[in-house]
């Protein structure tokens, strides 16, 4: 399976790759023109672009069966991030999968998408415009899934964590490990009863162990 990892130059984005690498899948990484690559992933295939370019779009997932997005707006002055990436850039990725027939999307969202009064929206009000990414998702004619996770956490000692799963709209708060997220994406696609489905992720040490298979049977 031939896979592109859009924002893989970002901190959930290089482990999703890193996680698919080690599967053995077949990766191409798409991140902007000035984006750094991940320490380690140097010598995969590398397609630089700028996300409201169509052509250069296009030519990065060309031949692609499905692309992870985990692109993000990176904090910043610019209030307009949101919008701009969370958003439109979300819909010019599903456009440019139409046009060259990539028919599986999986995008990285958030907890609480779609929730007007949260603190998370002074920036740029970016959990109103991921939700507006979401659902152009969900509209589409690909299949699709959208994992939402709790607050990203940097660390690498996952031995212990176990992840809550559950369906949209479930948890409001919690957090989970980036790494975590990356192996459920790639779980997802490996899982066709994560298709068309939104899953909440957050992680501890108090939750219950389940198989993201038996967890995708409940939700
Ligand atoms: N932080 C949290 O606690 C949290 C919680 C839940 C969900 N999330 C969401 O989870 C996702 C991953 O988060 P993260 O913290 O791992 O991300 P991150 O490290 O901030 O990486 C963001 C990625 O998006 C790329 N990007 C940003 N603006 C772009 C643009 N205009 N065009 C193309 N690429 C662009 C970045 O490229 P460059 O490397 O070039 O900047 C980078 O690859 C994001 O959607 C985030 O909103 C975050």
């Amino acid at each position: 399976m031939n896979i592109a990892i859009s924002g893989a130059s970002g901190k959930t984005g290089f482990r999703i790759a890193e996680e698919a690498v080690k599967k053995g899948l077949k990766v191409r990484q798409i991140i902007r023109k000035n984006s750094v690559v991940g320490a380690g992933l140097e010598n995969i295939e590398t397609i630089r672009v700028s996300l409201d370019n169509k052509k250069e779009l296009d030519k990065s997932l060309e031949n692609i069966d499905t692309l992870v997005i985990a692109t993000g707006a990176r904090a910043s002055l610019d209030l307009t991030g949101p919008a701009k990436v969370d958003a439109l850039g979300v819909y010019r990725q599903l456009q440019s999968c139409k046009r060259v027939g990539v028919k599986r999307v999986i995008l990285v969202s958030s907890l609480c998408t779609g929730k007007l009064f949260h603190p998370l929206n002074l920036f740029g009000l970016i959990l109103i415009w991921k939700k507006i990414g979401e659902n152009y998702i969900r509209n589409s004619s690909l299949d699709w899934t959208i994992i939402r996770p709790g607050g990203l956490k940097e660390s690498e000692d996952i031995k212990l964590e176990r992840i809550e799963y559950s369906k949209e709209d479930t948890q409001i708060k919690g957090s989970i490990p980036r790494r975590l997220v990356a192996k459920c994406c790639i779980d997802s696609l490996n899982n066709k009863e994560s298709i068309n489905k939104i899953i909440e992720v957050t992680s501890s040490p108090d939750n219950k162990k389940i198989s993201f298979k038996k967890a995708m049977q409940m939700i």
